[in-house]
């Protein structure tokens, strides 16, 4: 299919496939407890990441995320007043850590655009013994990666769906020069972003061809360090994106990919429940992931919890609704009250969605992932 023909996603989208006036779900009693090693969720699992969704504007229609028949100029972001502050965002991540989060993602939308972003970074920087990232398109990195590295941020990962200029283009529907992330990317390392984690979602027919090319493009080559591309199969996500299983490339055969031209053995997980898969080529120069999350769930270690723009925290990618903190953080809570709440939540959590997902539940409405955060 050409990357411009794109009839599976204008016959499927729902008319306003909006949840954020869902309502939200009530906060759960919490078990007390003193001890965040202890939290667990109905699946027995820890509470280690906590993804944050700066804003949900982009300045790209990725055709599988935001495309431009719904996020149109019509479309209705959220006002600034729902939109949490930085502090707001640091206090709930700090709160967050004590109950046990490590990683802390910064996702939007494209987090680069809300303004001041640098500032966030640095406060939620000086939270002690995390894991402090942020996932961008890399439209607005070149001028920003110095300052990001200044402020504390320890890792990056740039979506790029491909590099072939054309594709690029068209996938990010903006007509987007692929010329201007790569140059991001070189900006990135020279500040001293090592390994940045390079995304790609890999639709057949559209960016397939894309597959091996990109491994070869970020190995690491004449003393060059490289970077570390991550083939993410094409998720369910929102409601918008008229998915459907064909134009799902399996991480299997990604690999049988690469393999073939680039040989490579599996290598070990860096730490429990991380999301890629990781190979190692045998050459012993450098590495790629694989992110199935439709062949095979990974929910069984998912440690993951969200908190969107307007400060509602969902407890998976794939939630209809979400529980409202940001009521709480504006009528005075203390800092115990909106702990509480978030072992609440915890303790109730049961989601397990990528493992039970079939051609109908892929239909539901979901909330958009630039709302939650990806
Ligand atoms: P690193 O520590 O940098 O490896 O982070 P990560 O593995 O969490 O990677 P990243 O945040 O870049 O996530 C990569 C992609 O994996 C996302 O863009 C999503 O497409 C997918 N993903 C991440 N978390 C989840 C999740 O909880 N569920 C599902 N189904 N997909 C996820
Ligand atoms: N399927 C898989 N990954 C997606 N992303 C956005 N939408 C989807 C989808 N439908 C990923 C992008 C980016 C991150 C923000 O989320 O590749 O890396
Ligand atoms: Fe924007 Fe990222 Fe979504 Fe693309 S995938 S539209 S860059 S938020
Ligand atoms: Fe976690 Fe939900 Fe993704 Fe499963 S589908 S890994 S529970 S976010």
């Amino acid at each position: 299919m050409s990357v411009n023909a794109r009839p599976s996603i204008i016959q499927s989208v729902i008319p306003i496939a909006d949840l954020r006036q869902a309502g939200s779900l009530p906060i759960p009693a919490h078990v007390p407890s003193t001890d965040a090693t202890a939290l667990r969720d109905q699946r027995g699992r820890q509470l280690r990441d906590l993804r944050i969704s700066v804003t949900d504007r982009c300045n790209f229609r990725c055709t599988y995320c935001m495309p431009k028949e719904v996020f149109d100029n019509n479309y209705q972001y959220l006002p600034h007043a729902e939109v949490l502050s930085f502090e707001e965002i640091t206090r709930v991540a700090r709160i967050a850590v004590g109950q046990g989060v490590r990683k802390i993602r910064l996702t939007g939308g494209e987090p680069l655009m809300r303004r001041g972003i640098e500032e966030l970074v640095a406060m939620l920087a000086a939270i002690p013994d995390i894991d402090l990232t942020l996932t961008t398109n890399g439209s607005a990195l070149k001028a920003k990666a110095a300052t990001l590295k200044a402020a504390g941020l320890n890792r990056l990962t740039v979506s790029l769906d491909s590099l072939d200029d054309k594709t690029f283009r068209a996938m990010n529907d903006v007509d987007f020069p692929v010329a201007k992330v790569l140059e991001a990317i070189d900006a990135a390392n020279a500040a001293g972003f090592e390994q940045i984690k390079i995304n790609m979602v890999v639709k057949r027919g559209v960016n397939d061809h894309q597959v091996v090319q990109m491994a070869k493009f970020f190995k690491p080559a004449h003393g060059m360090p490289g970077n570390i591309v991550r083939y993410i199969e094409f998720m369910d996500v929102g409601s918008t994106n008229g998915w459907k299983m064909d134009d799902v490339i399996p991480s299997q055969e990604v690999v049988n990919r690469i393999h073939a031209v680039l040989p490579c053995q599996p290598a070990n997980p860096n730490h429990l429940g991380e999301v890629a898969k990781r190979w190692r080529y045998l050459d012993g120069a450098g590495e790629f992931g694989v992110i199935s999350s439709v062949t095979e769930a990974f929910c069984g270690t998912c440690t993951r919890a969200r908190l969107s723009t307007d400060g509602s925290l969902y407890t998976c990618l794939f939630a209809q609704r979400g529980y409202d903190l940001k009521t709480l953080l504006r009528s005075g809570a203390d800092d115990v009250a909106i702990a509480n709440a978030i072992v609440g939540i915890w303790q109730s959590r049961q989601d397990n969605y990528s493992e039970v997902r079939t051609a109908e539940t892929a239909r539901e409405r979901k909330v958009e992932m630039s709302f939650i955060g990806g």
